[in-house]
């Protein structure tokens, strides 16, 4: 049930009486912004110091403070004192109805029935069972199953048309963009008809056109029904492991579903920008690549130093006060908003100066979030980047960027941080893809890999057929993975 707009999510009337919002406050938006976020938050710290009141659009309603550095960003997301929420019913101009309701960004952080807008027991409650069937994962079991579709994608590369000297591709579209949410819906046990759709919805609902919402009320329906599908079915995957932990937990199928839909989506956007960052850092920081290439710094070295300087996620929205408090000298009212910026507390002056050396190895940076929020997927999330840049560092030497790097156009990065597209060169095919692309006939969605058991049937133990043995290989591949031209 909507609580009236007069009273704040637990039936209370928001006070009457509200601090003013302060009389002067920055834009967090326009193309310096998202050119150089780095540059842009340093100019914020020198006119404000750690807090920044900032407008997200031009009326100036949609609006928040800025945390721009790592003391307060912790304080708040591990929120000791439980004055924060992520519950974003708890924010007062939404409430109110004062935003611009057609801003992009509302979407993404409109309040749903899950554990990303929980606290407390409830918040454990929803997380119980996913986060169970994450710890049943076989770490290596599922390297194979990314490396597989990572090596699939690679081939994909190179179909169509004659061989050439040098191939371009855009490295978002056809790779960072697919690859984790491919490994994401296998995860899941999705067959290869469901992937396809889903993916079709996805790219539809996140192109924020006119079957915007028809798509996202499509995705609600295709989570509900594998959810119900696994409970009748189950199988190898992670959500047959979720039934068999819900057995305590007691989530029911929207419950359920919710969380499976939140670990796909989470666990594609994330994986997506910090491939694509890392690729361009190393295509752009010839001192680390060289590095790499003699085994001085592996690629998680790589990928540690991009958390600190160019972070996936580069702003989390957001964290409402649910009383009011104090932050860097301003007085926040009750249901204000906290924009926490990972991005600048990574891109922090001390940790340049510090250089490389130090962000390779130091993991204190913020950029998997903290506290009851933070992510549970550092693993999986590690392992998808990780083994989906070595797949492109072994298979395509002498990779380069098509454009130069001032030429790349970025998002606002309101959330994540990526190009709108990131086109690179490749010399030559090397054979051993090629020998592959010939080989066409063995790509498909389907490969026998084993990255989880099948969890304990509750009744019968009839052997049934596994879905990875029903499915088969399908001749939709082809298709599921060039569905994808662009977001
Ligand atoms: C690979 C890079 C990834 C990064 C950098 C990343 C980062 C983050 C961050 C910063 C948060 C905190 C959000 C907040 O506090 O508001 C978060 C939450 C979350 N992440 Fe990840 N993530 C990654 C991969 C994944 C993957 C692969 C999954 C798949 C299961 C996943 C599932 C989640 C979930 C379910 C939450 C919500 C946790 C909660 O609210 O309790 N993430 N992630």
């Amino acid at each position: 049930m909507s609580t009236p707009f007069n009273l704040n999510p637990i039936g209370e009337p928001w006070p009457s009486v509200r601090t003013p919002w302060p009389d002067r406050s920055a834009p967090l938006y326009g193309p310096a912004f998202a050119q150089d976020p780095s540059a842009y938050y340093d100019s914020l710290r020198r006119a404000f110091g750690p807090i920044a009141p900032v407008a997200l659009e031009e009326t100036g309603a949609f609006r928040g403070y800025l945390v721009l550095d790592h003391a307060h960003q912790l304080e708040i997301l591990q929120n000791q004192d439980r004055v924060w929420t992520r519950d974003s019913r708890w924010y007062r101009d939404l409430s109110d109805g004062v935003l611009p309701l057609d801003h992009p960004l509302i979407p993404q952080f409109a309040y749903r029935r899950s554990r990303l807008y929980a606290e407390g027991g409830e918040h454990a409650r929803l997380s119980g069972p996913g986060n169970k069937a994450l710890a049943e994962l076989d770490l290596l079991g599922t390297r194979d199953l990314i490396a597989d579709l990572a090596d699939q994608l690679i081939a994909g590369f190179f179909t169509g048309g004659e061989p050439r000297e040098t191939c371009e591709v855009d490295l978002l579209g056809q790779y960072a963009l697919q690859l984790p949410l491919l490994v994401m819906m296998r995860l899941m046990g999705m067959d290869e008809h469901s992937a396809l759709a889903t993916g079709n919805a996805l790219h539809e609902m996140l192109s924020g056109g006119p079957g915007a919402q028809r798509a996202a009320e499509e995705l609600d329906g295709r989570m509900r029904a594998l959810v119900a599908q696994k409970r009748d079915d189950p199988g190898p995957d992670l959500v047959s492991w979720m039934h068999h932990h819900n057995q305590e937990a007691g989530l029911d199928l929207d419950e359920l579903s919710e969380d499976v839909w939140l670990q796909i989506v989470a666990g594609r956007g994330a994986s997506t920008t910090w491939i694509c960052n890392t690729v361009l850092e190393l295509l752009t920081n010839p001192a680390l690549h060289k590095e790499l290439a003699s085994a001085i710094c592996s690629m998680d070295e790589a990928m540690n130093h991009v958390m600190w300087i160019n972070a996936p996620i580069q702003n989390l929205i957001g964290r409402w006060a649910t009383r009011a408090t104090t932050l860097g000298g301003y007085h926040l009212n009750v249901g204000d908003m906290a924009i926490i910026s990972l991005g600048a507390s990574g891109a922090d002056p001390a940790m340049r100066s510090a250089g490389t050396s130090v962000s390779r190895t130091n993991k204190a940076h913020l950029a998997w979030g903290a506290g009851e929020h933070g992510c549970p997927a550092r693993d999986l999330g590690s392992l998808i980047v990780r083994t989906g840049l070595e797949c492109l560092w072994e298979r395509l030497p002498g990779m380069q960027l098509a454009v130069p790097q001032e030429r790349l156009v970025w998002d606002l990065p309101y959330i994540a941080r990526s190009p709108s597209s990131l086109p690179v060169t490749i010399p030559s095919p090397p054979t051993d893809v090629l020998a592959d692309v010939r080989n066409g006939q063995q790509q498909q969605w389907t490969r026998q890999h084993t990255f989880v058991s099948s969890p304990p049937r509750p009744t019968s133990t009839e052997a049934r057929e596994q879905p990875s043995e029903r499915q088969g290989r399908l001749p939709l591949w082809r298709s599921l993975v060039a569905w994808w031209p662009r977001r």
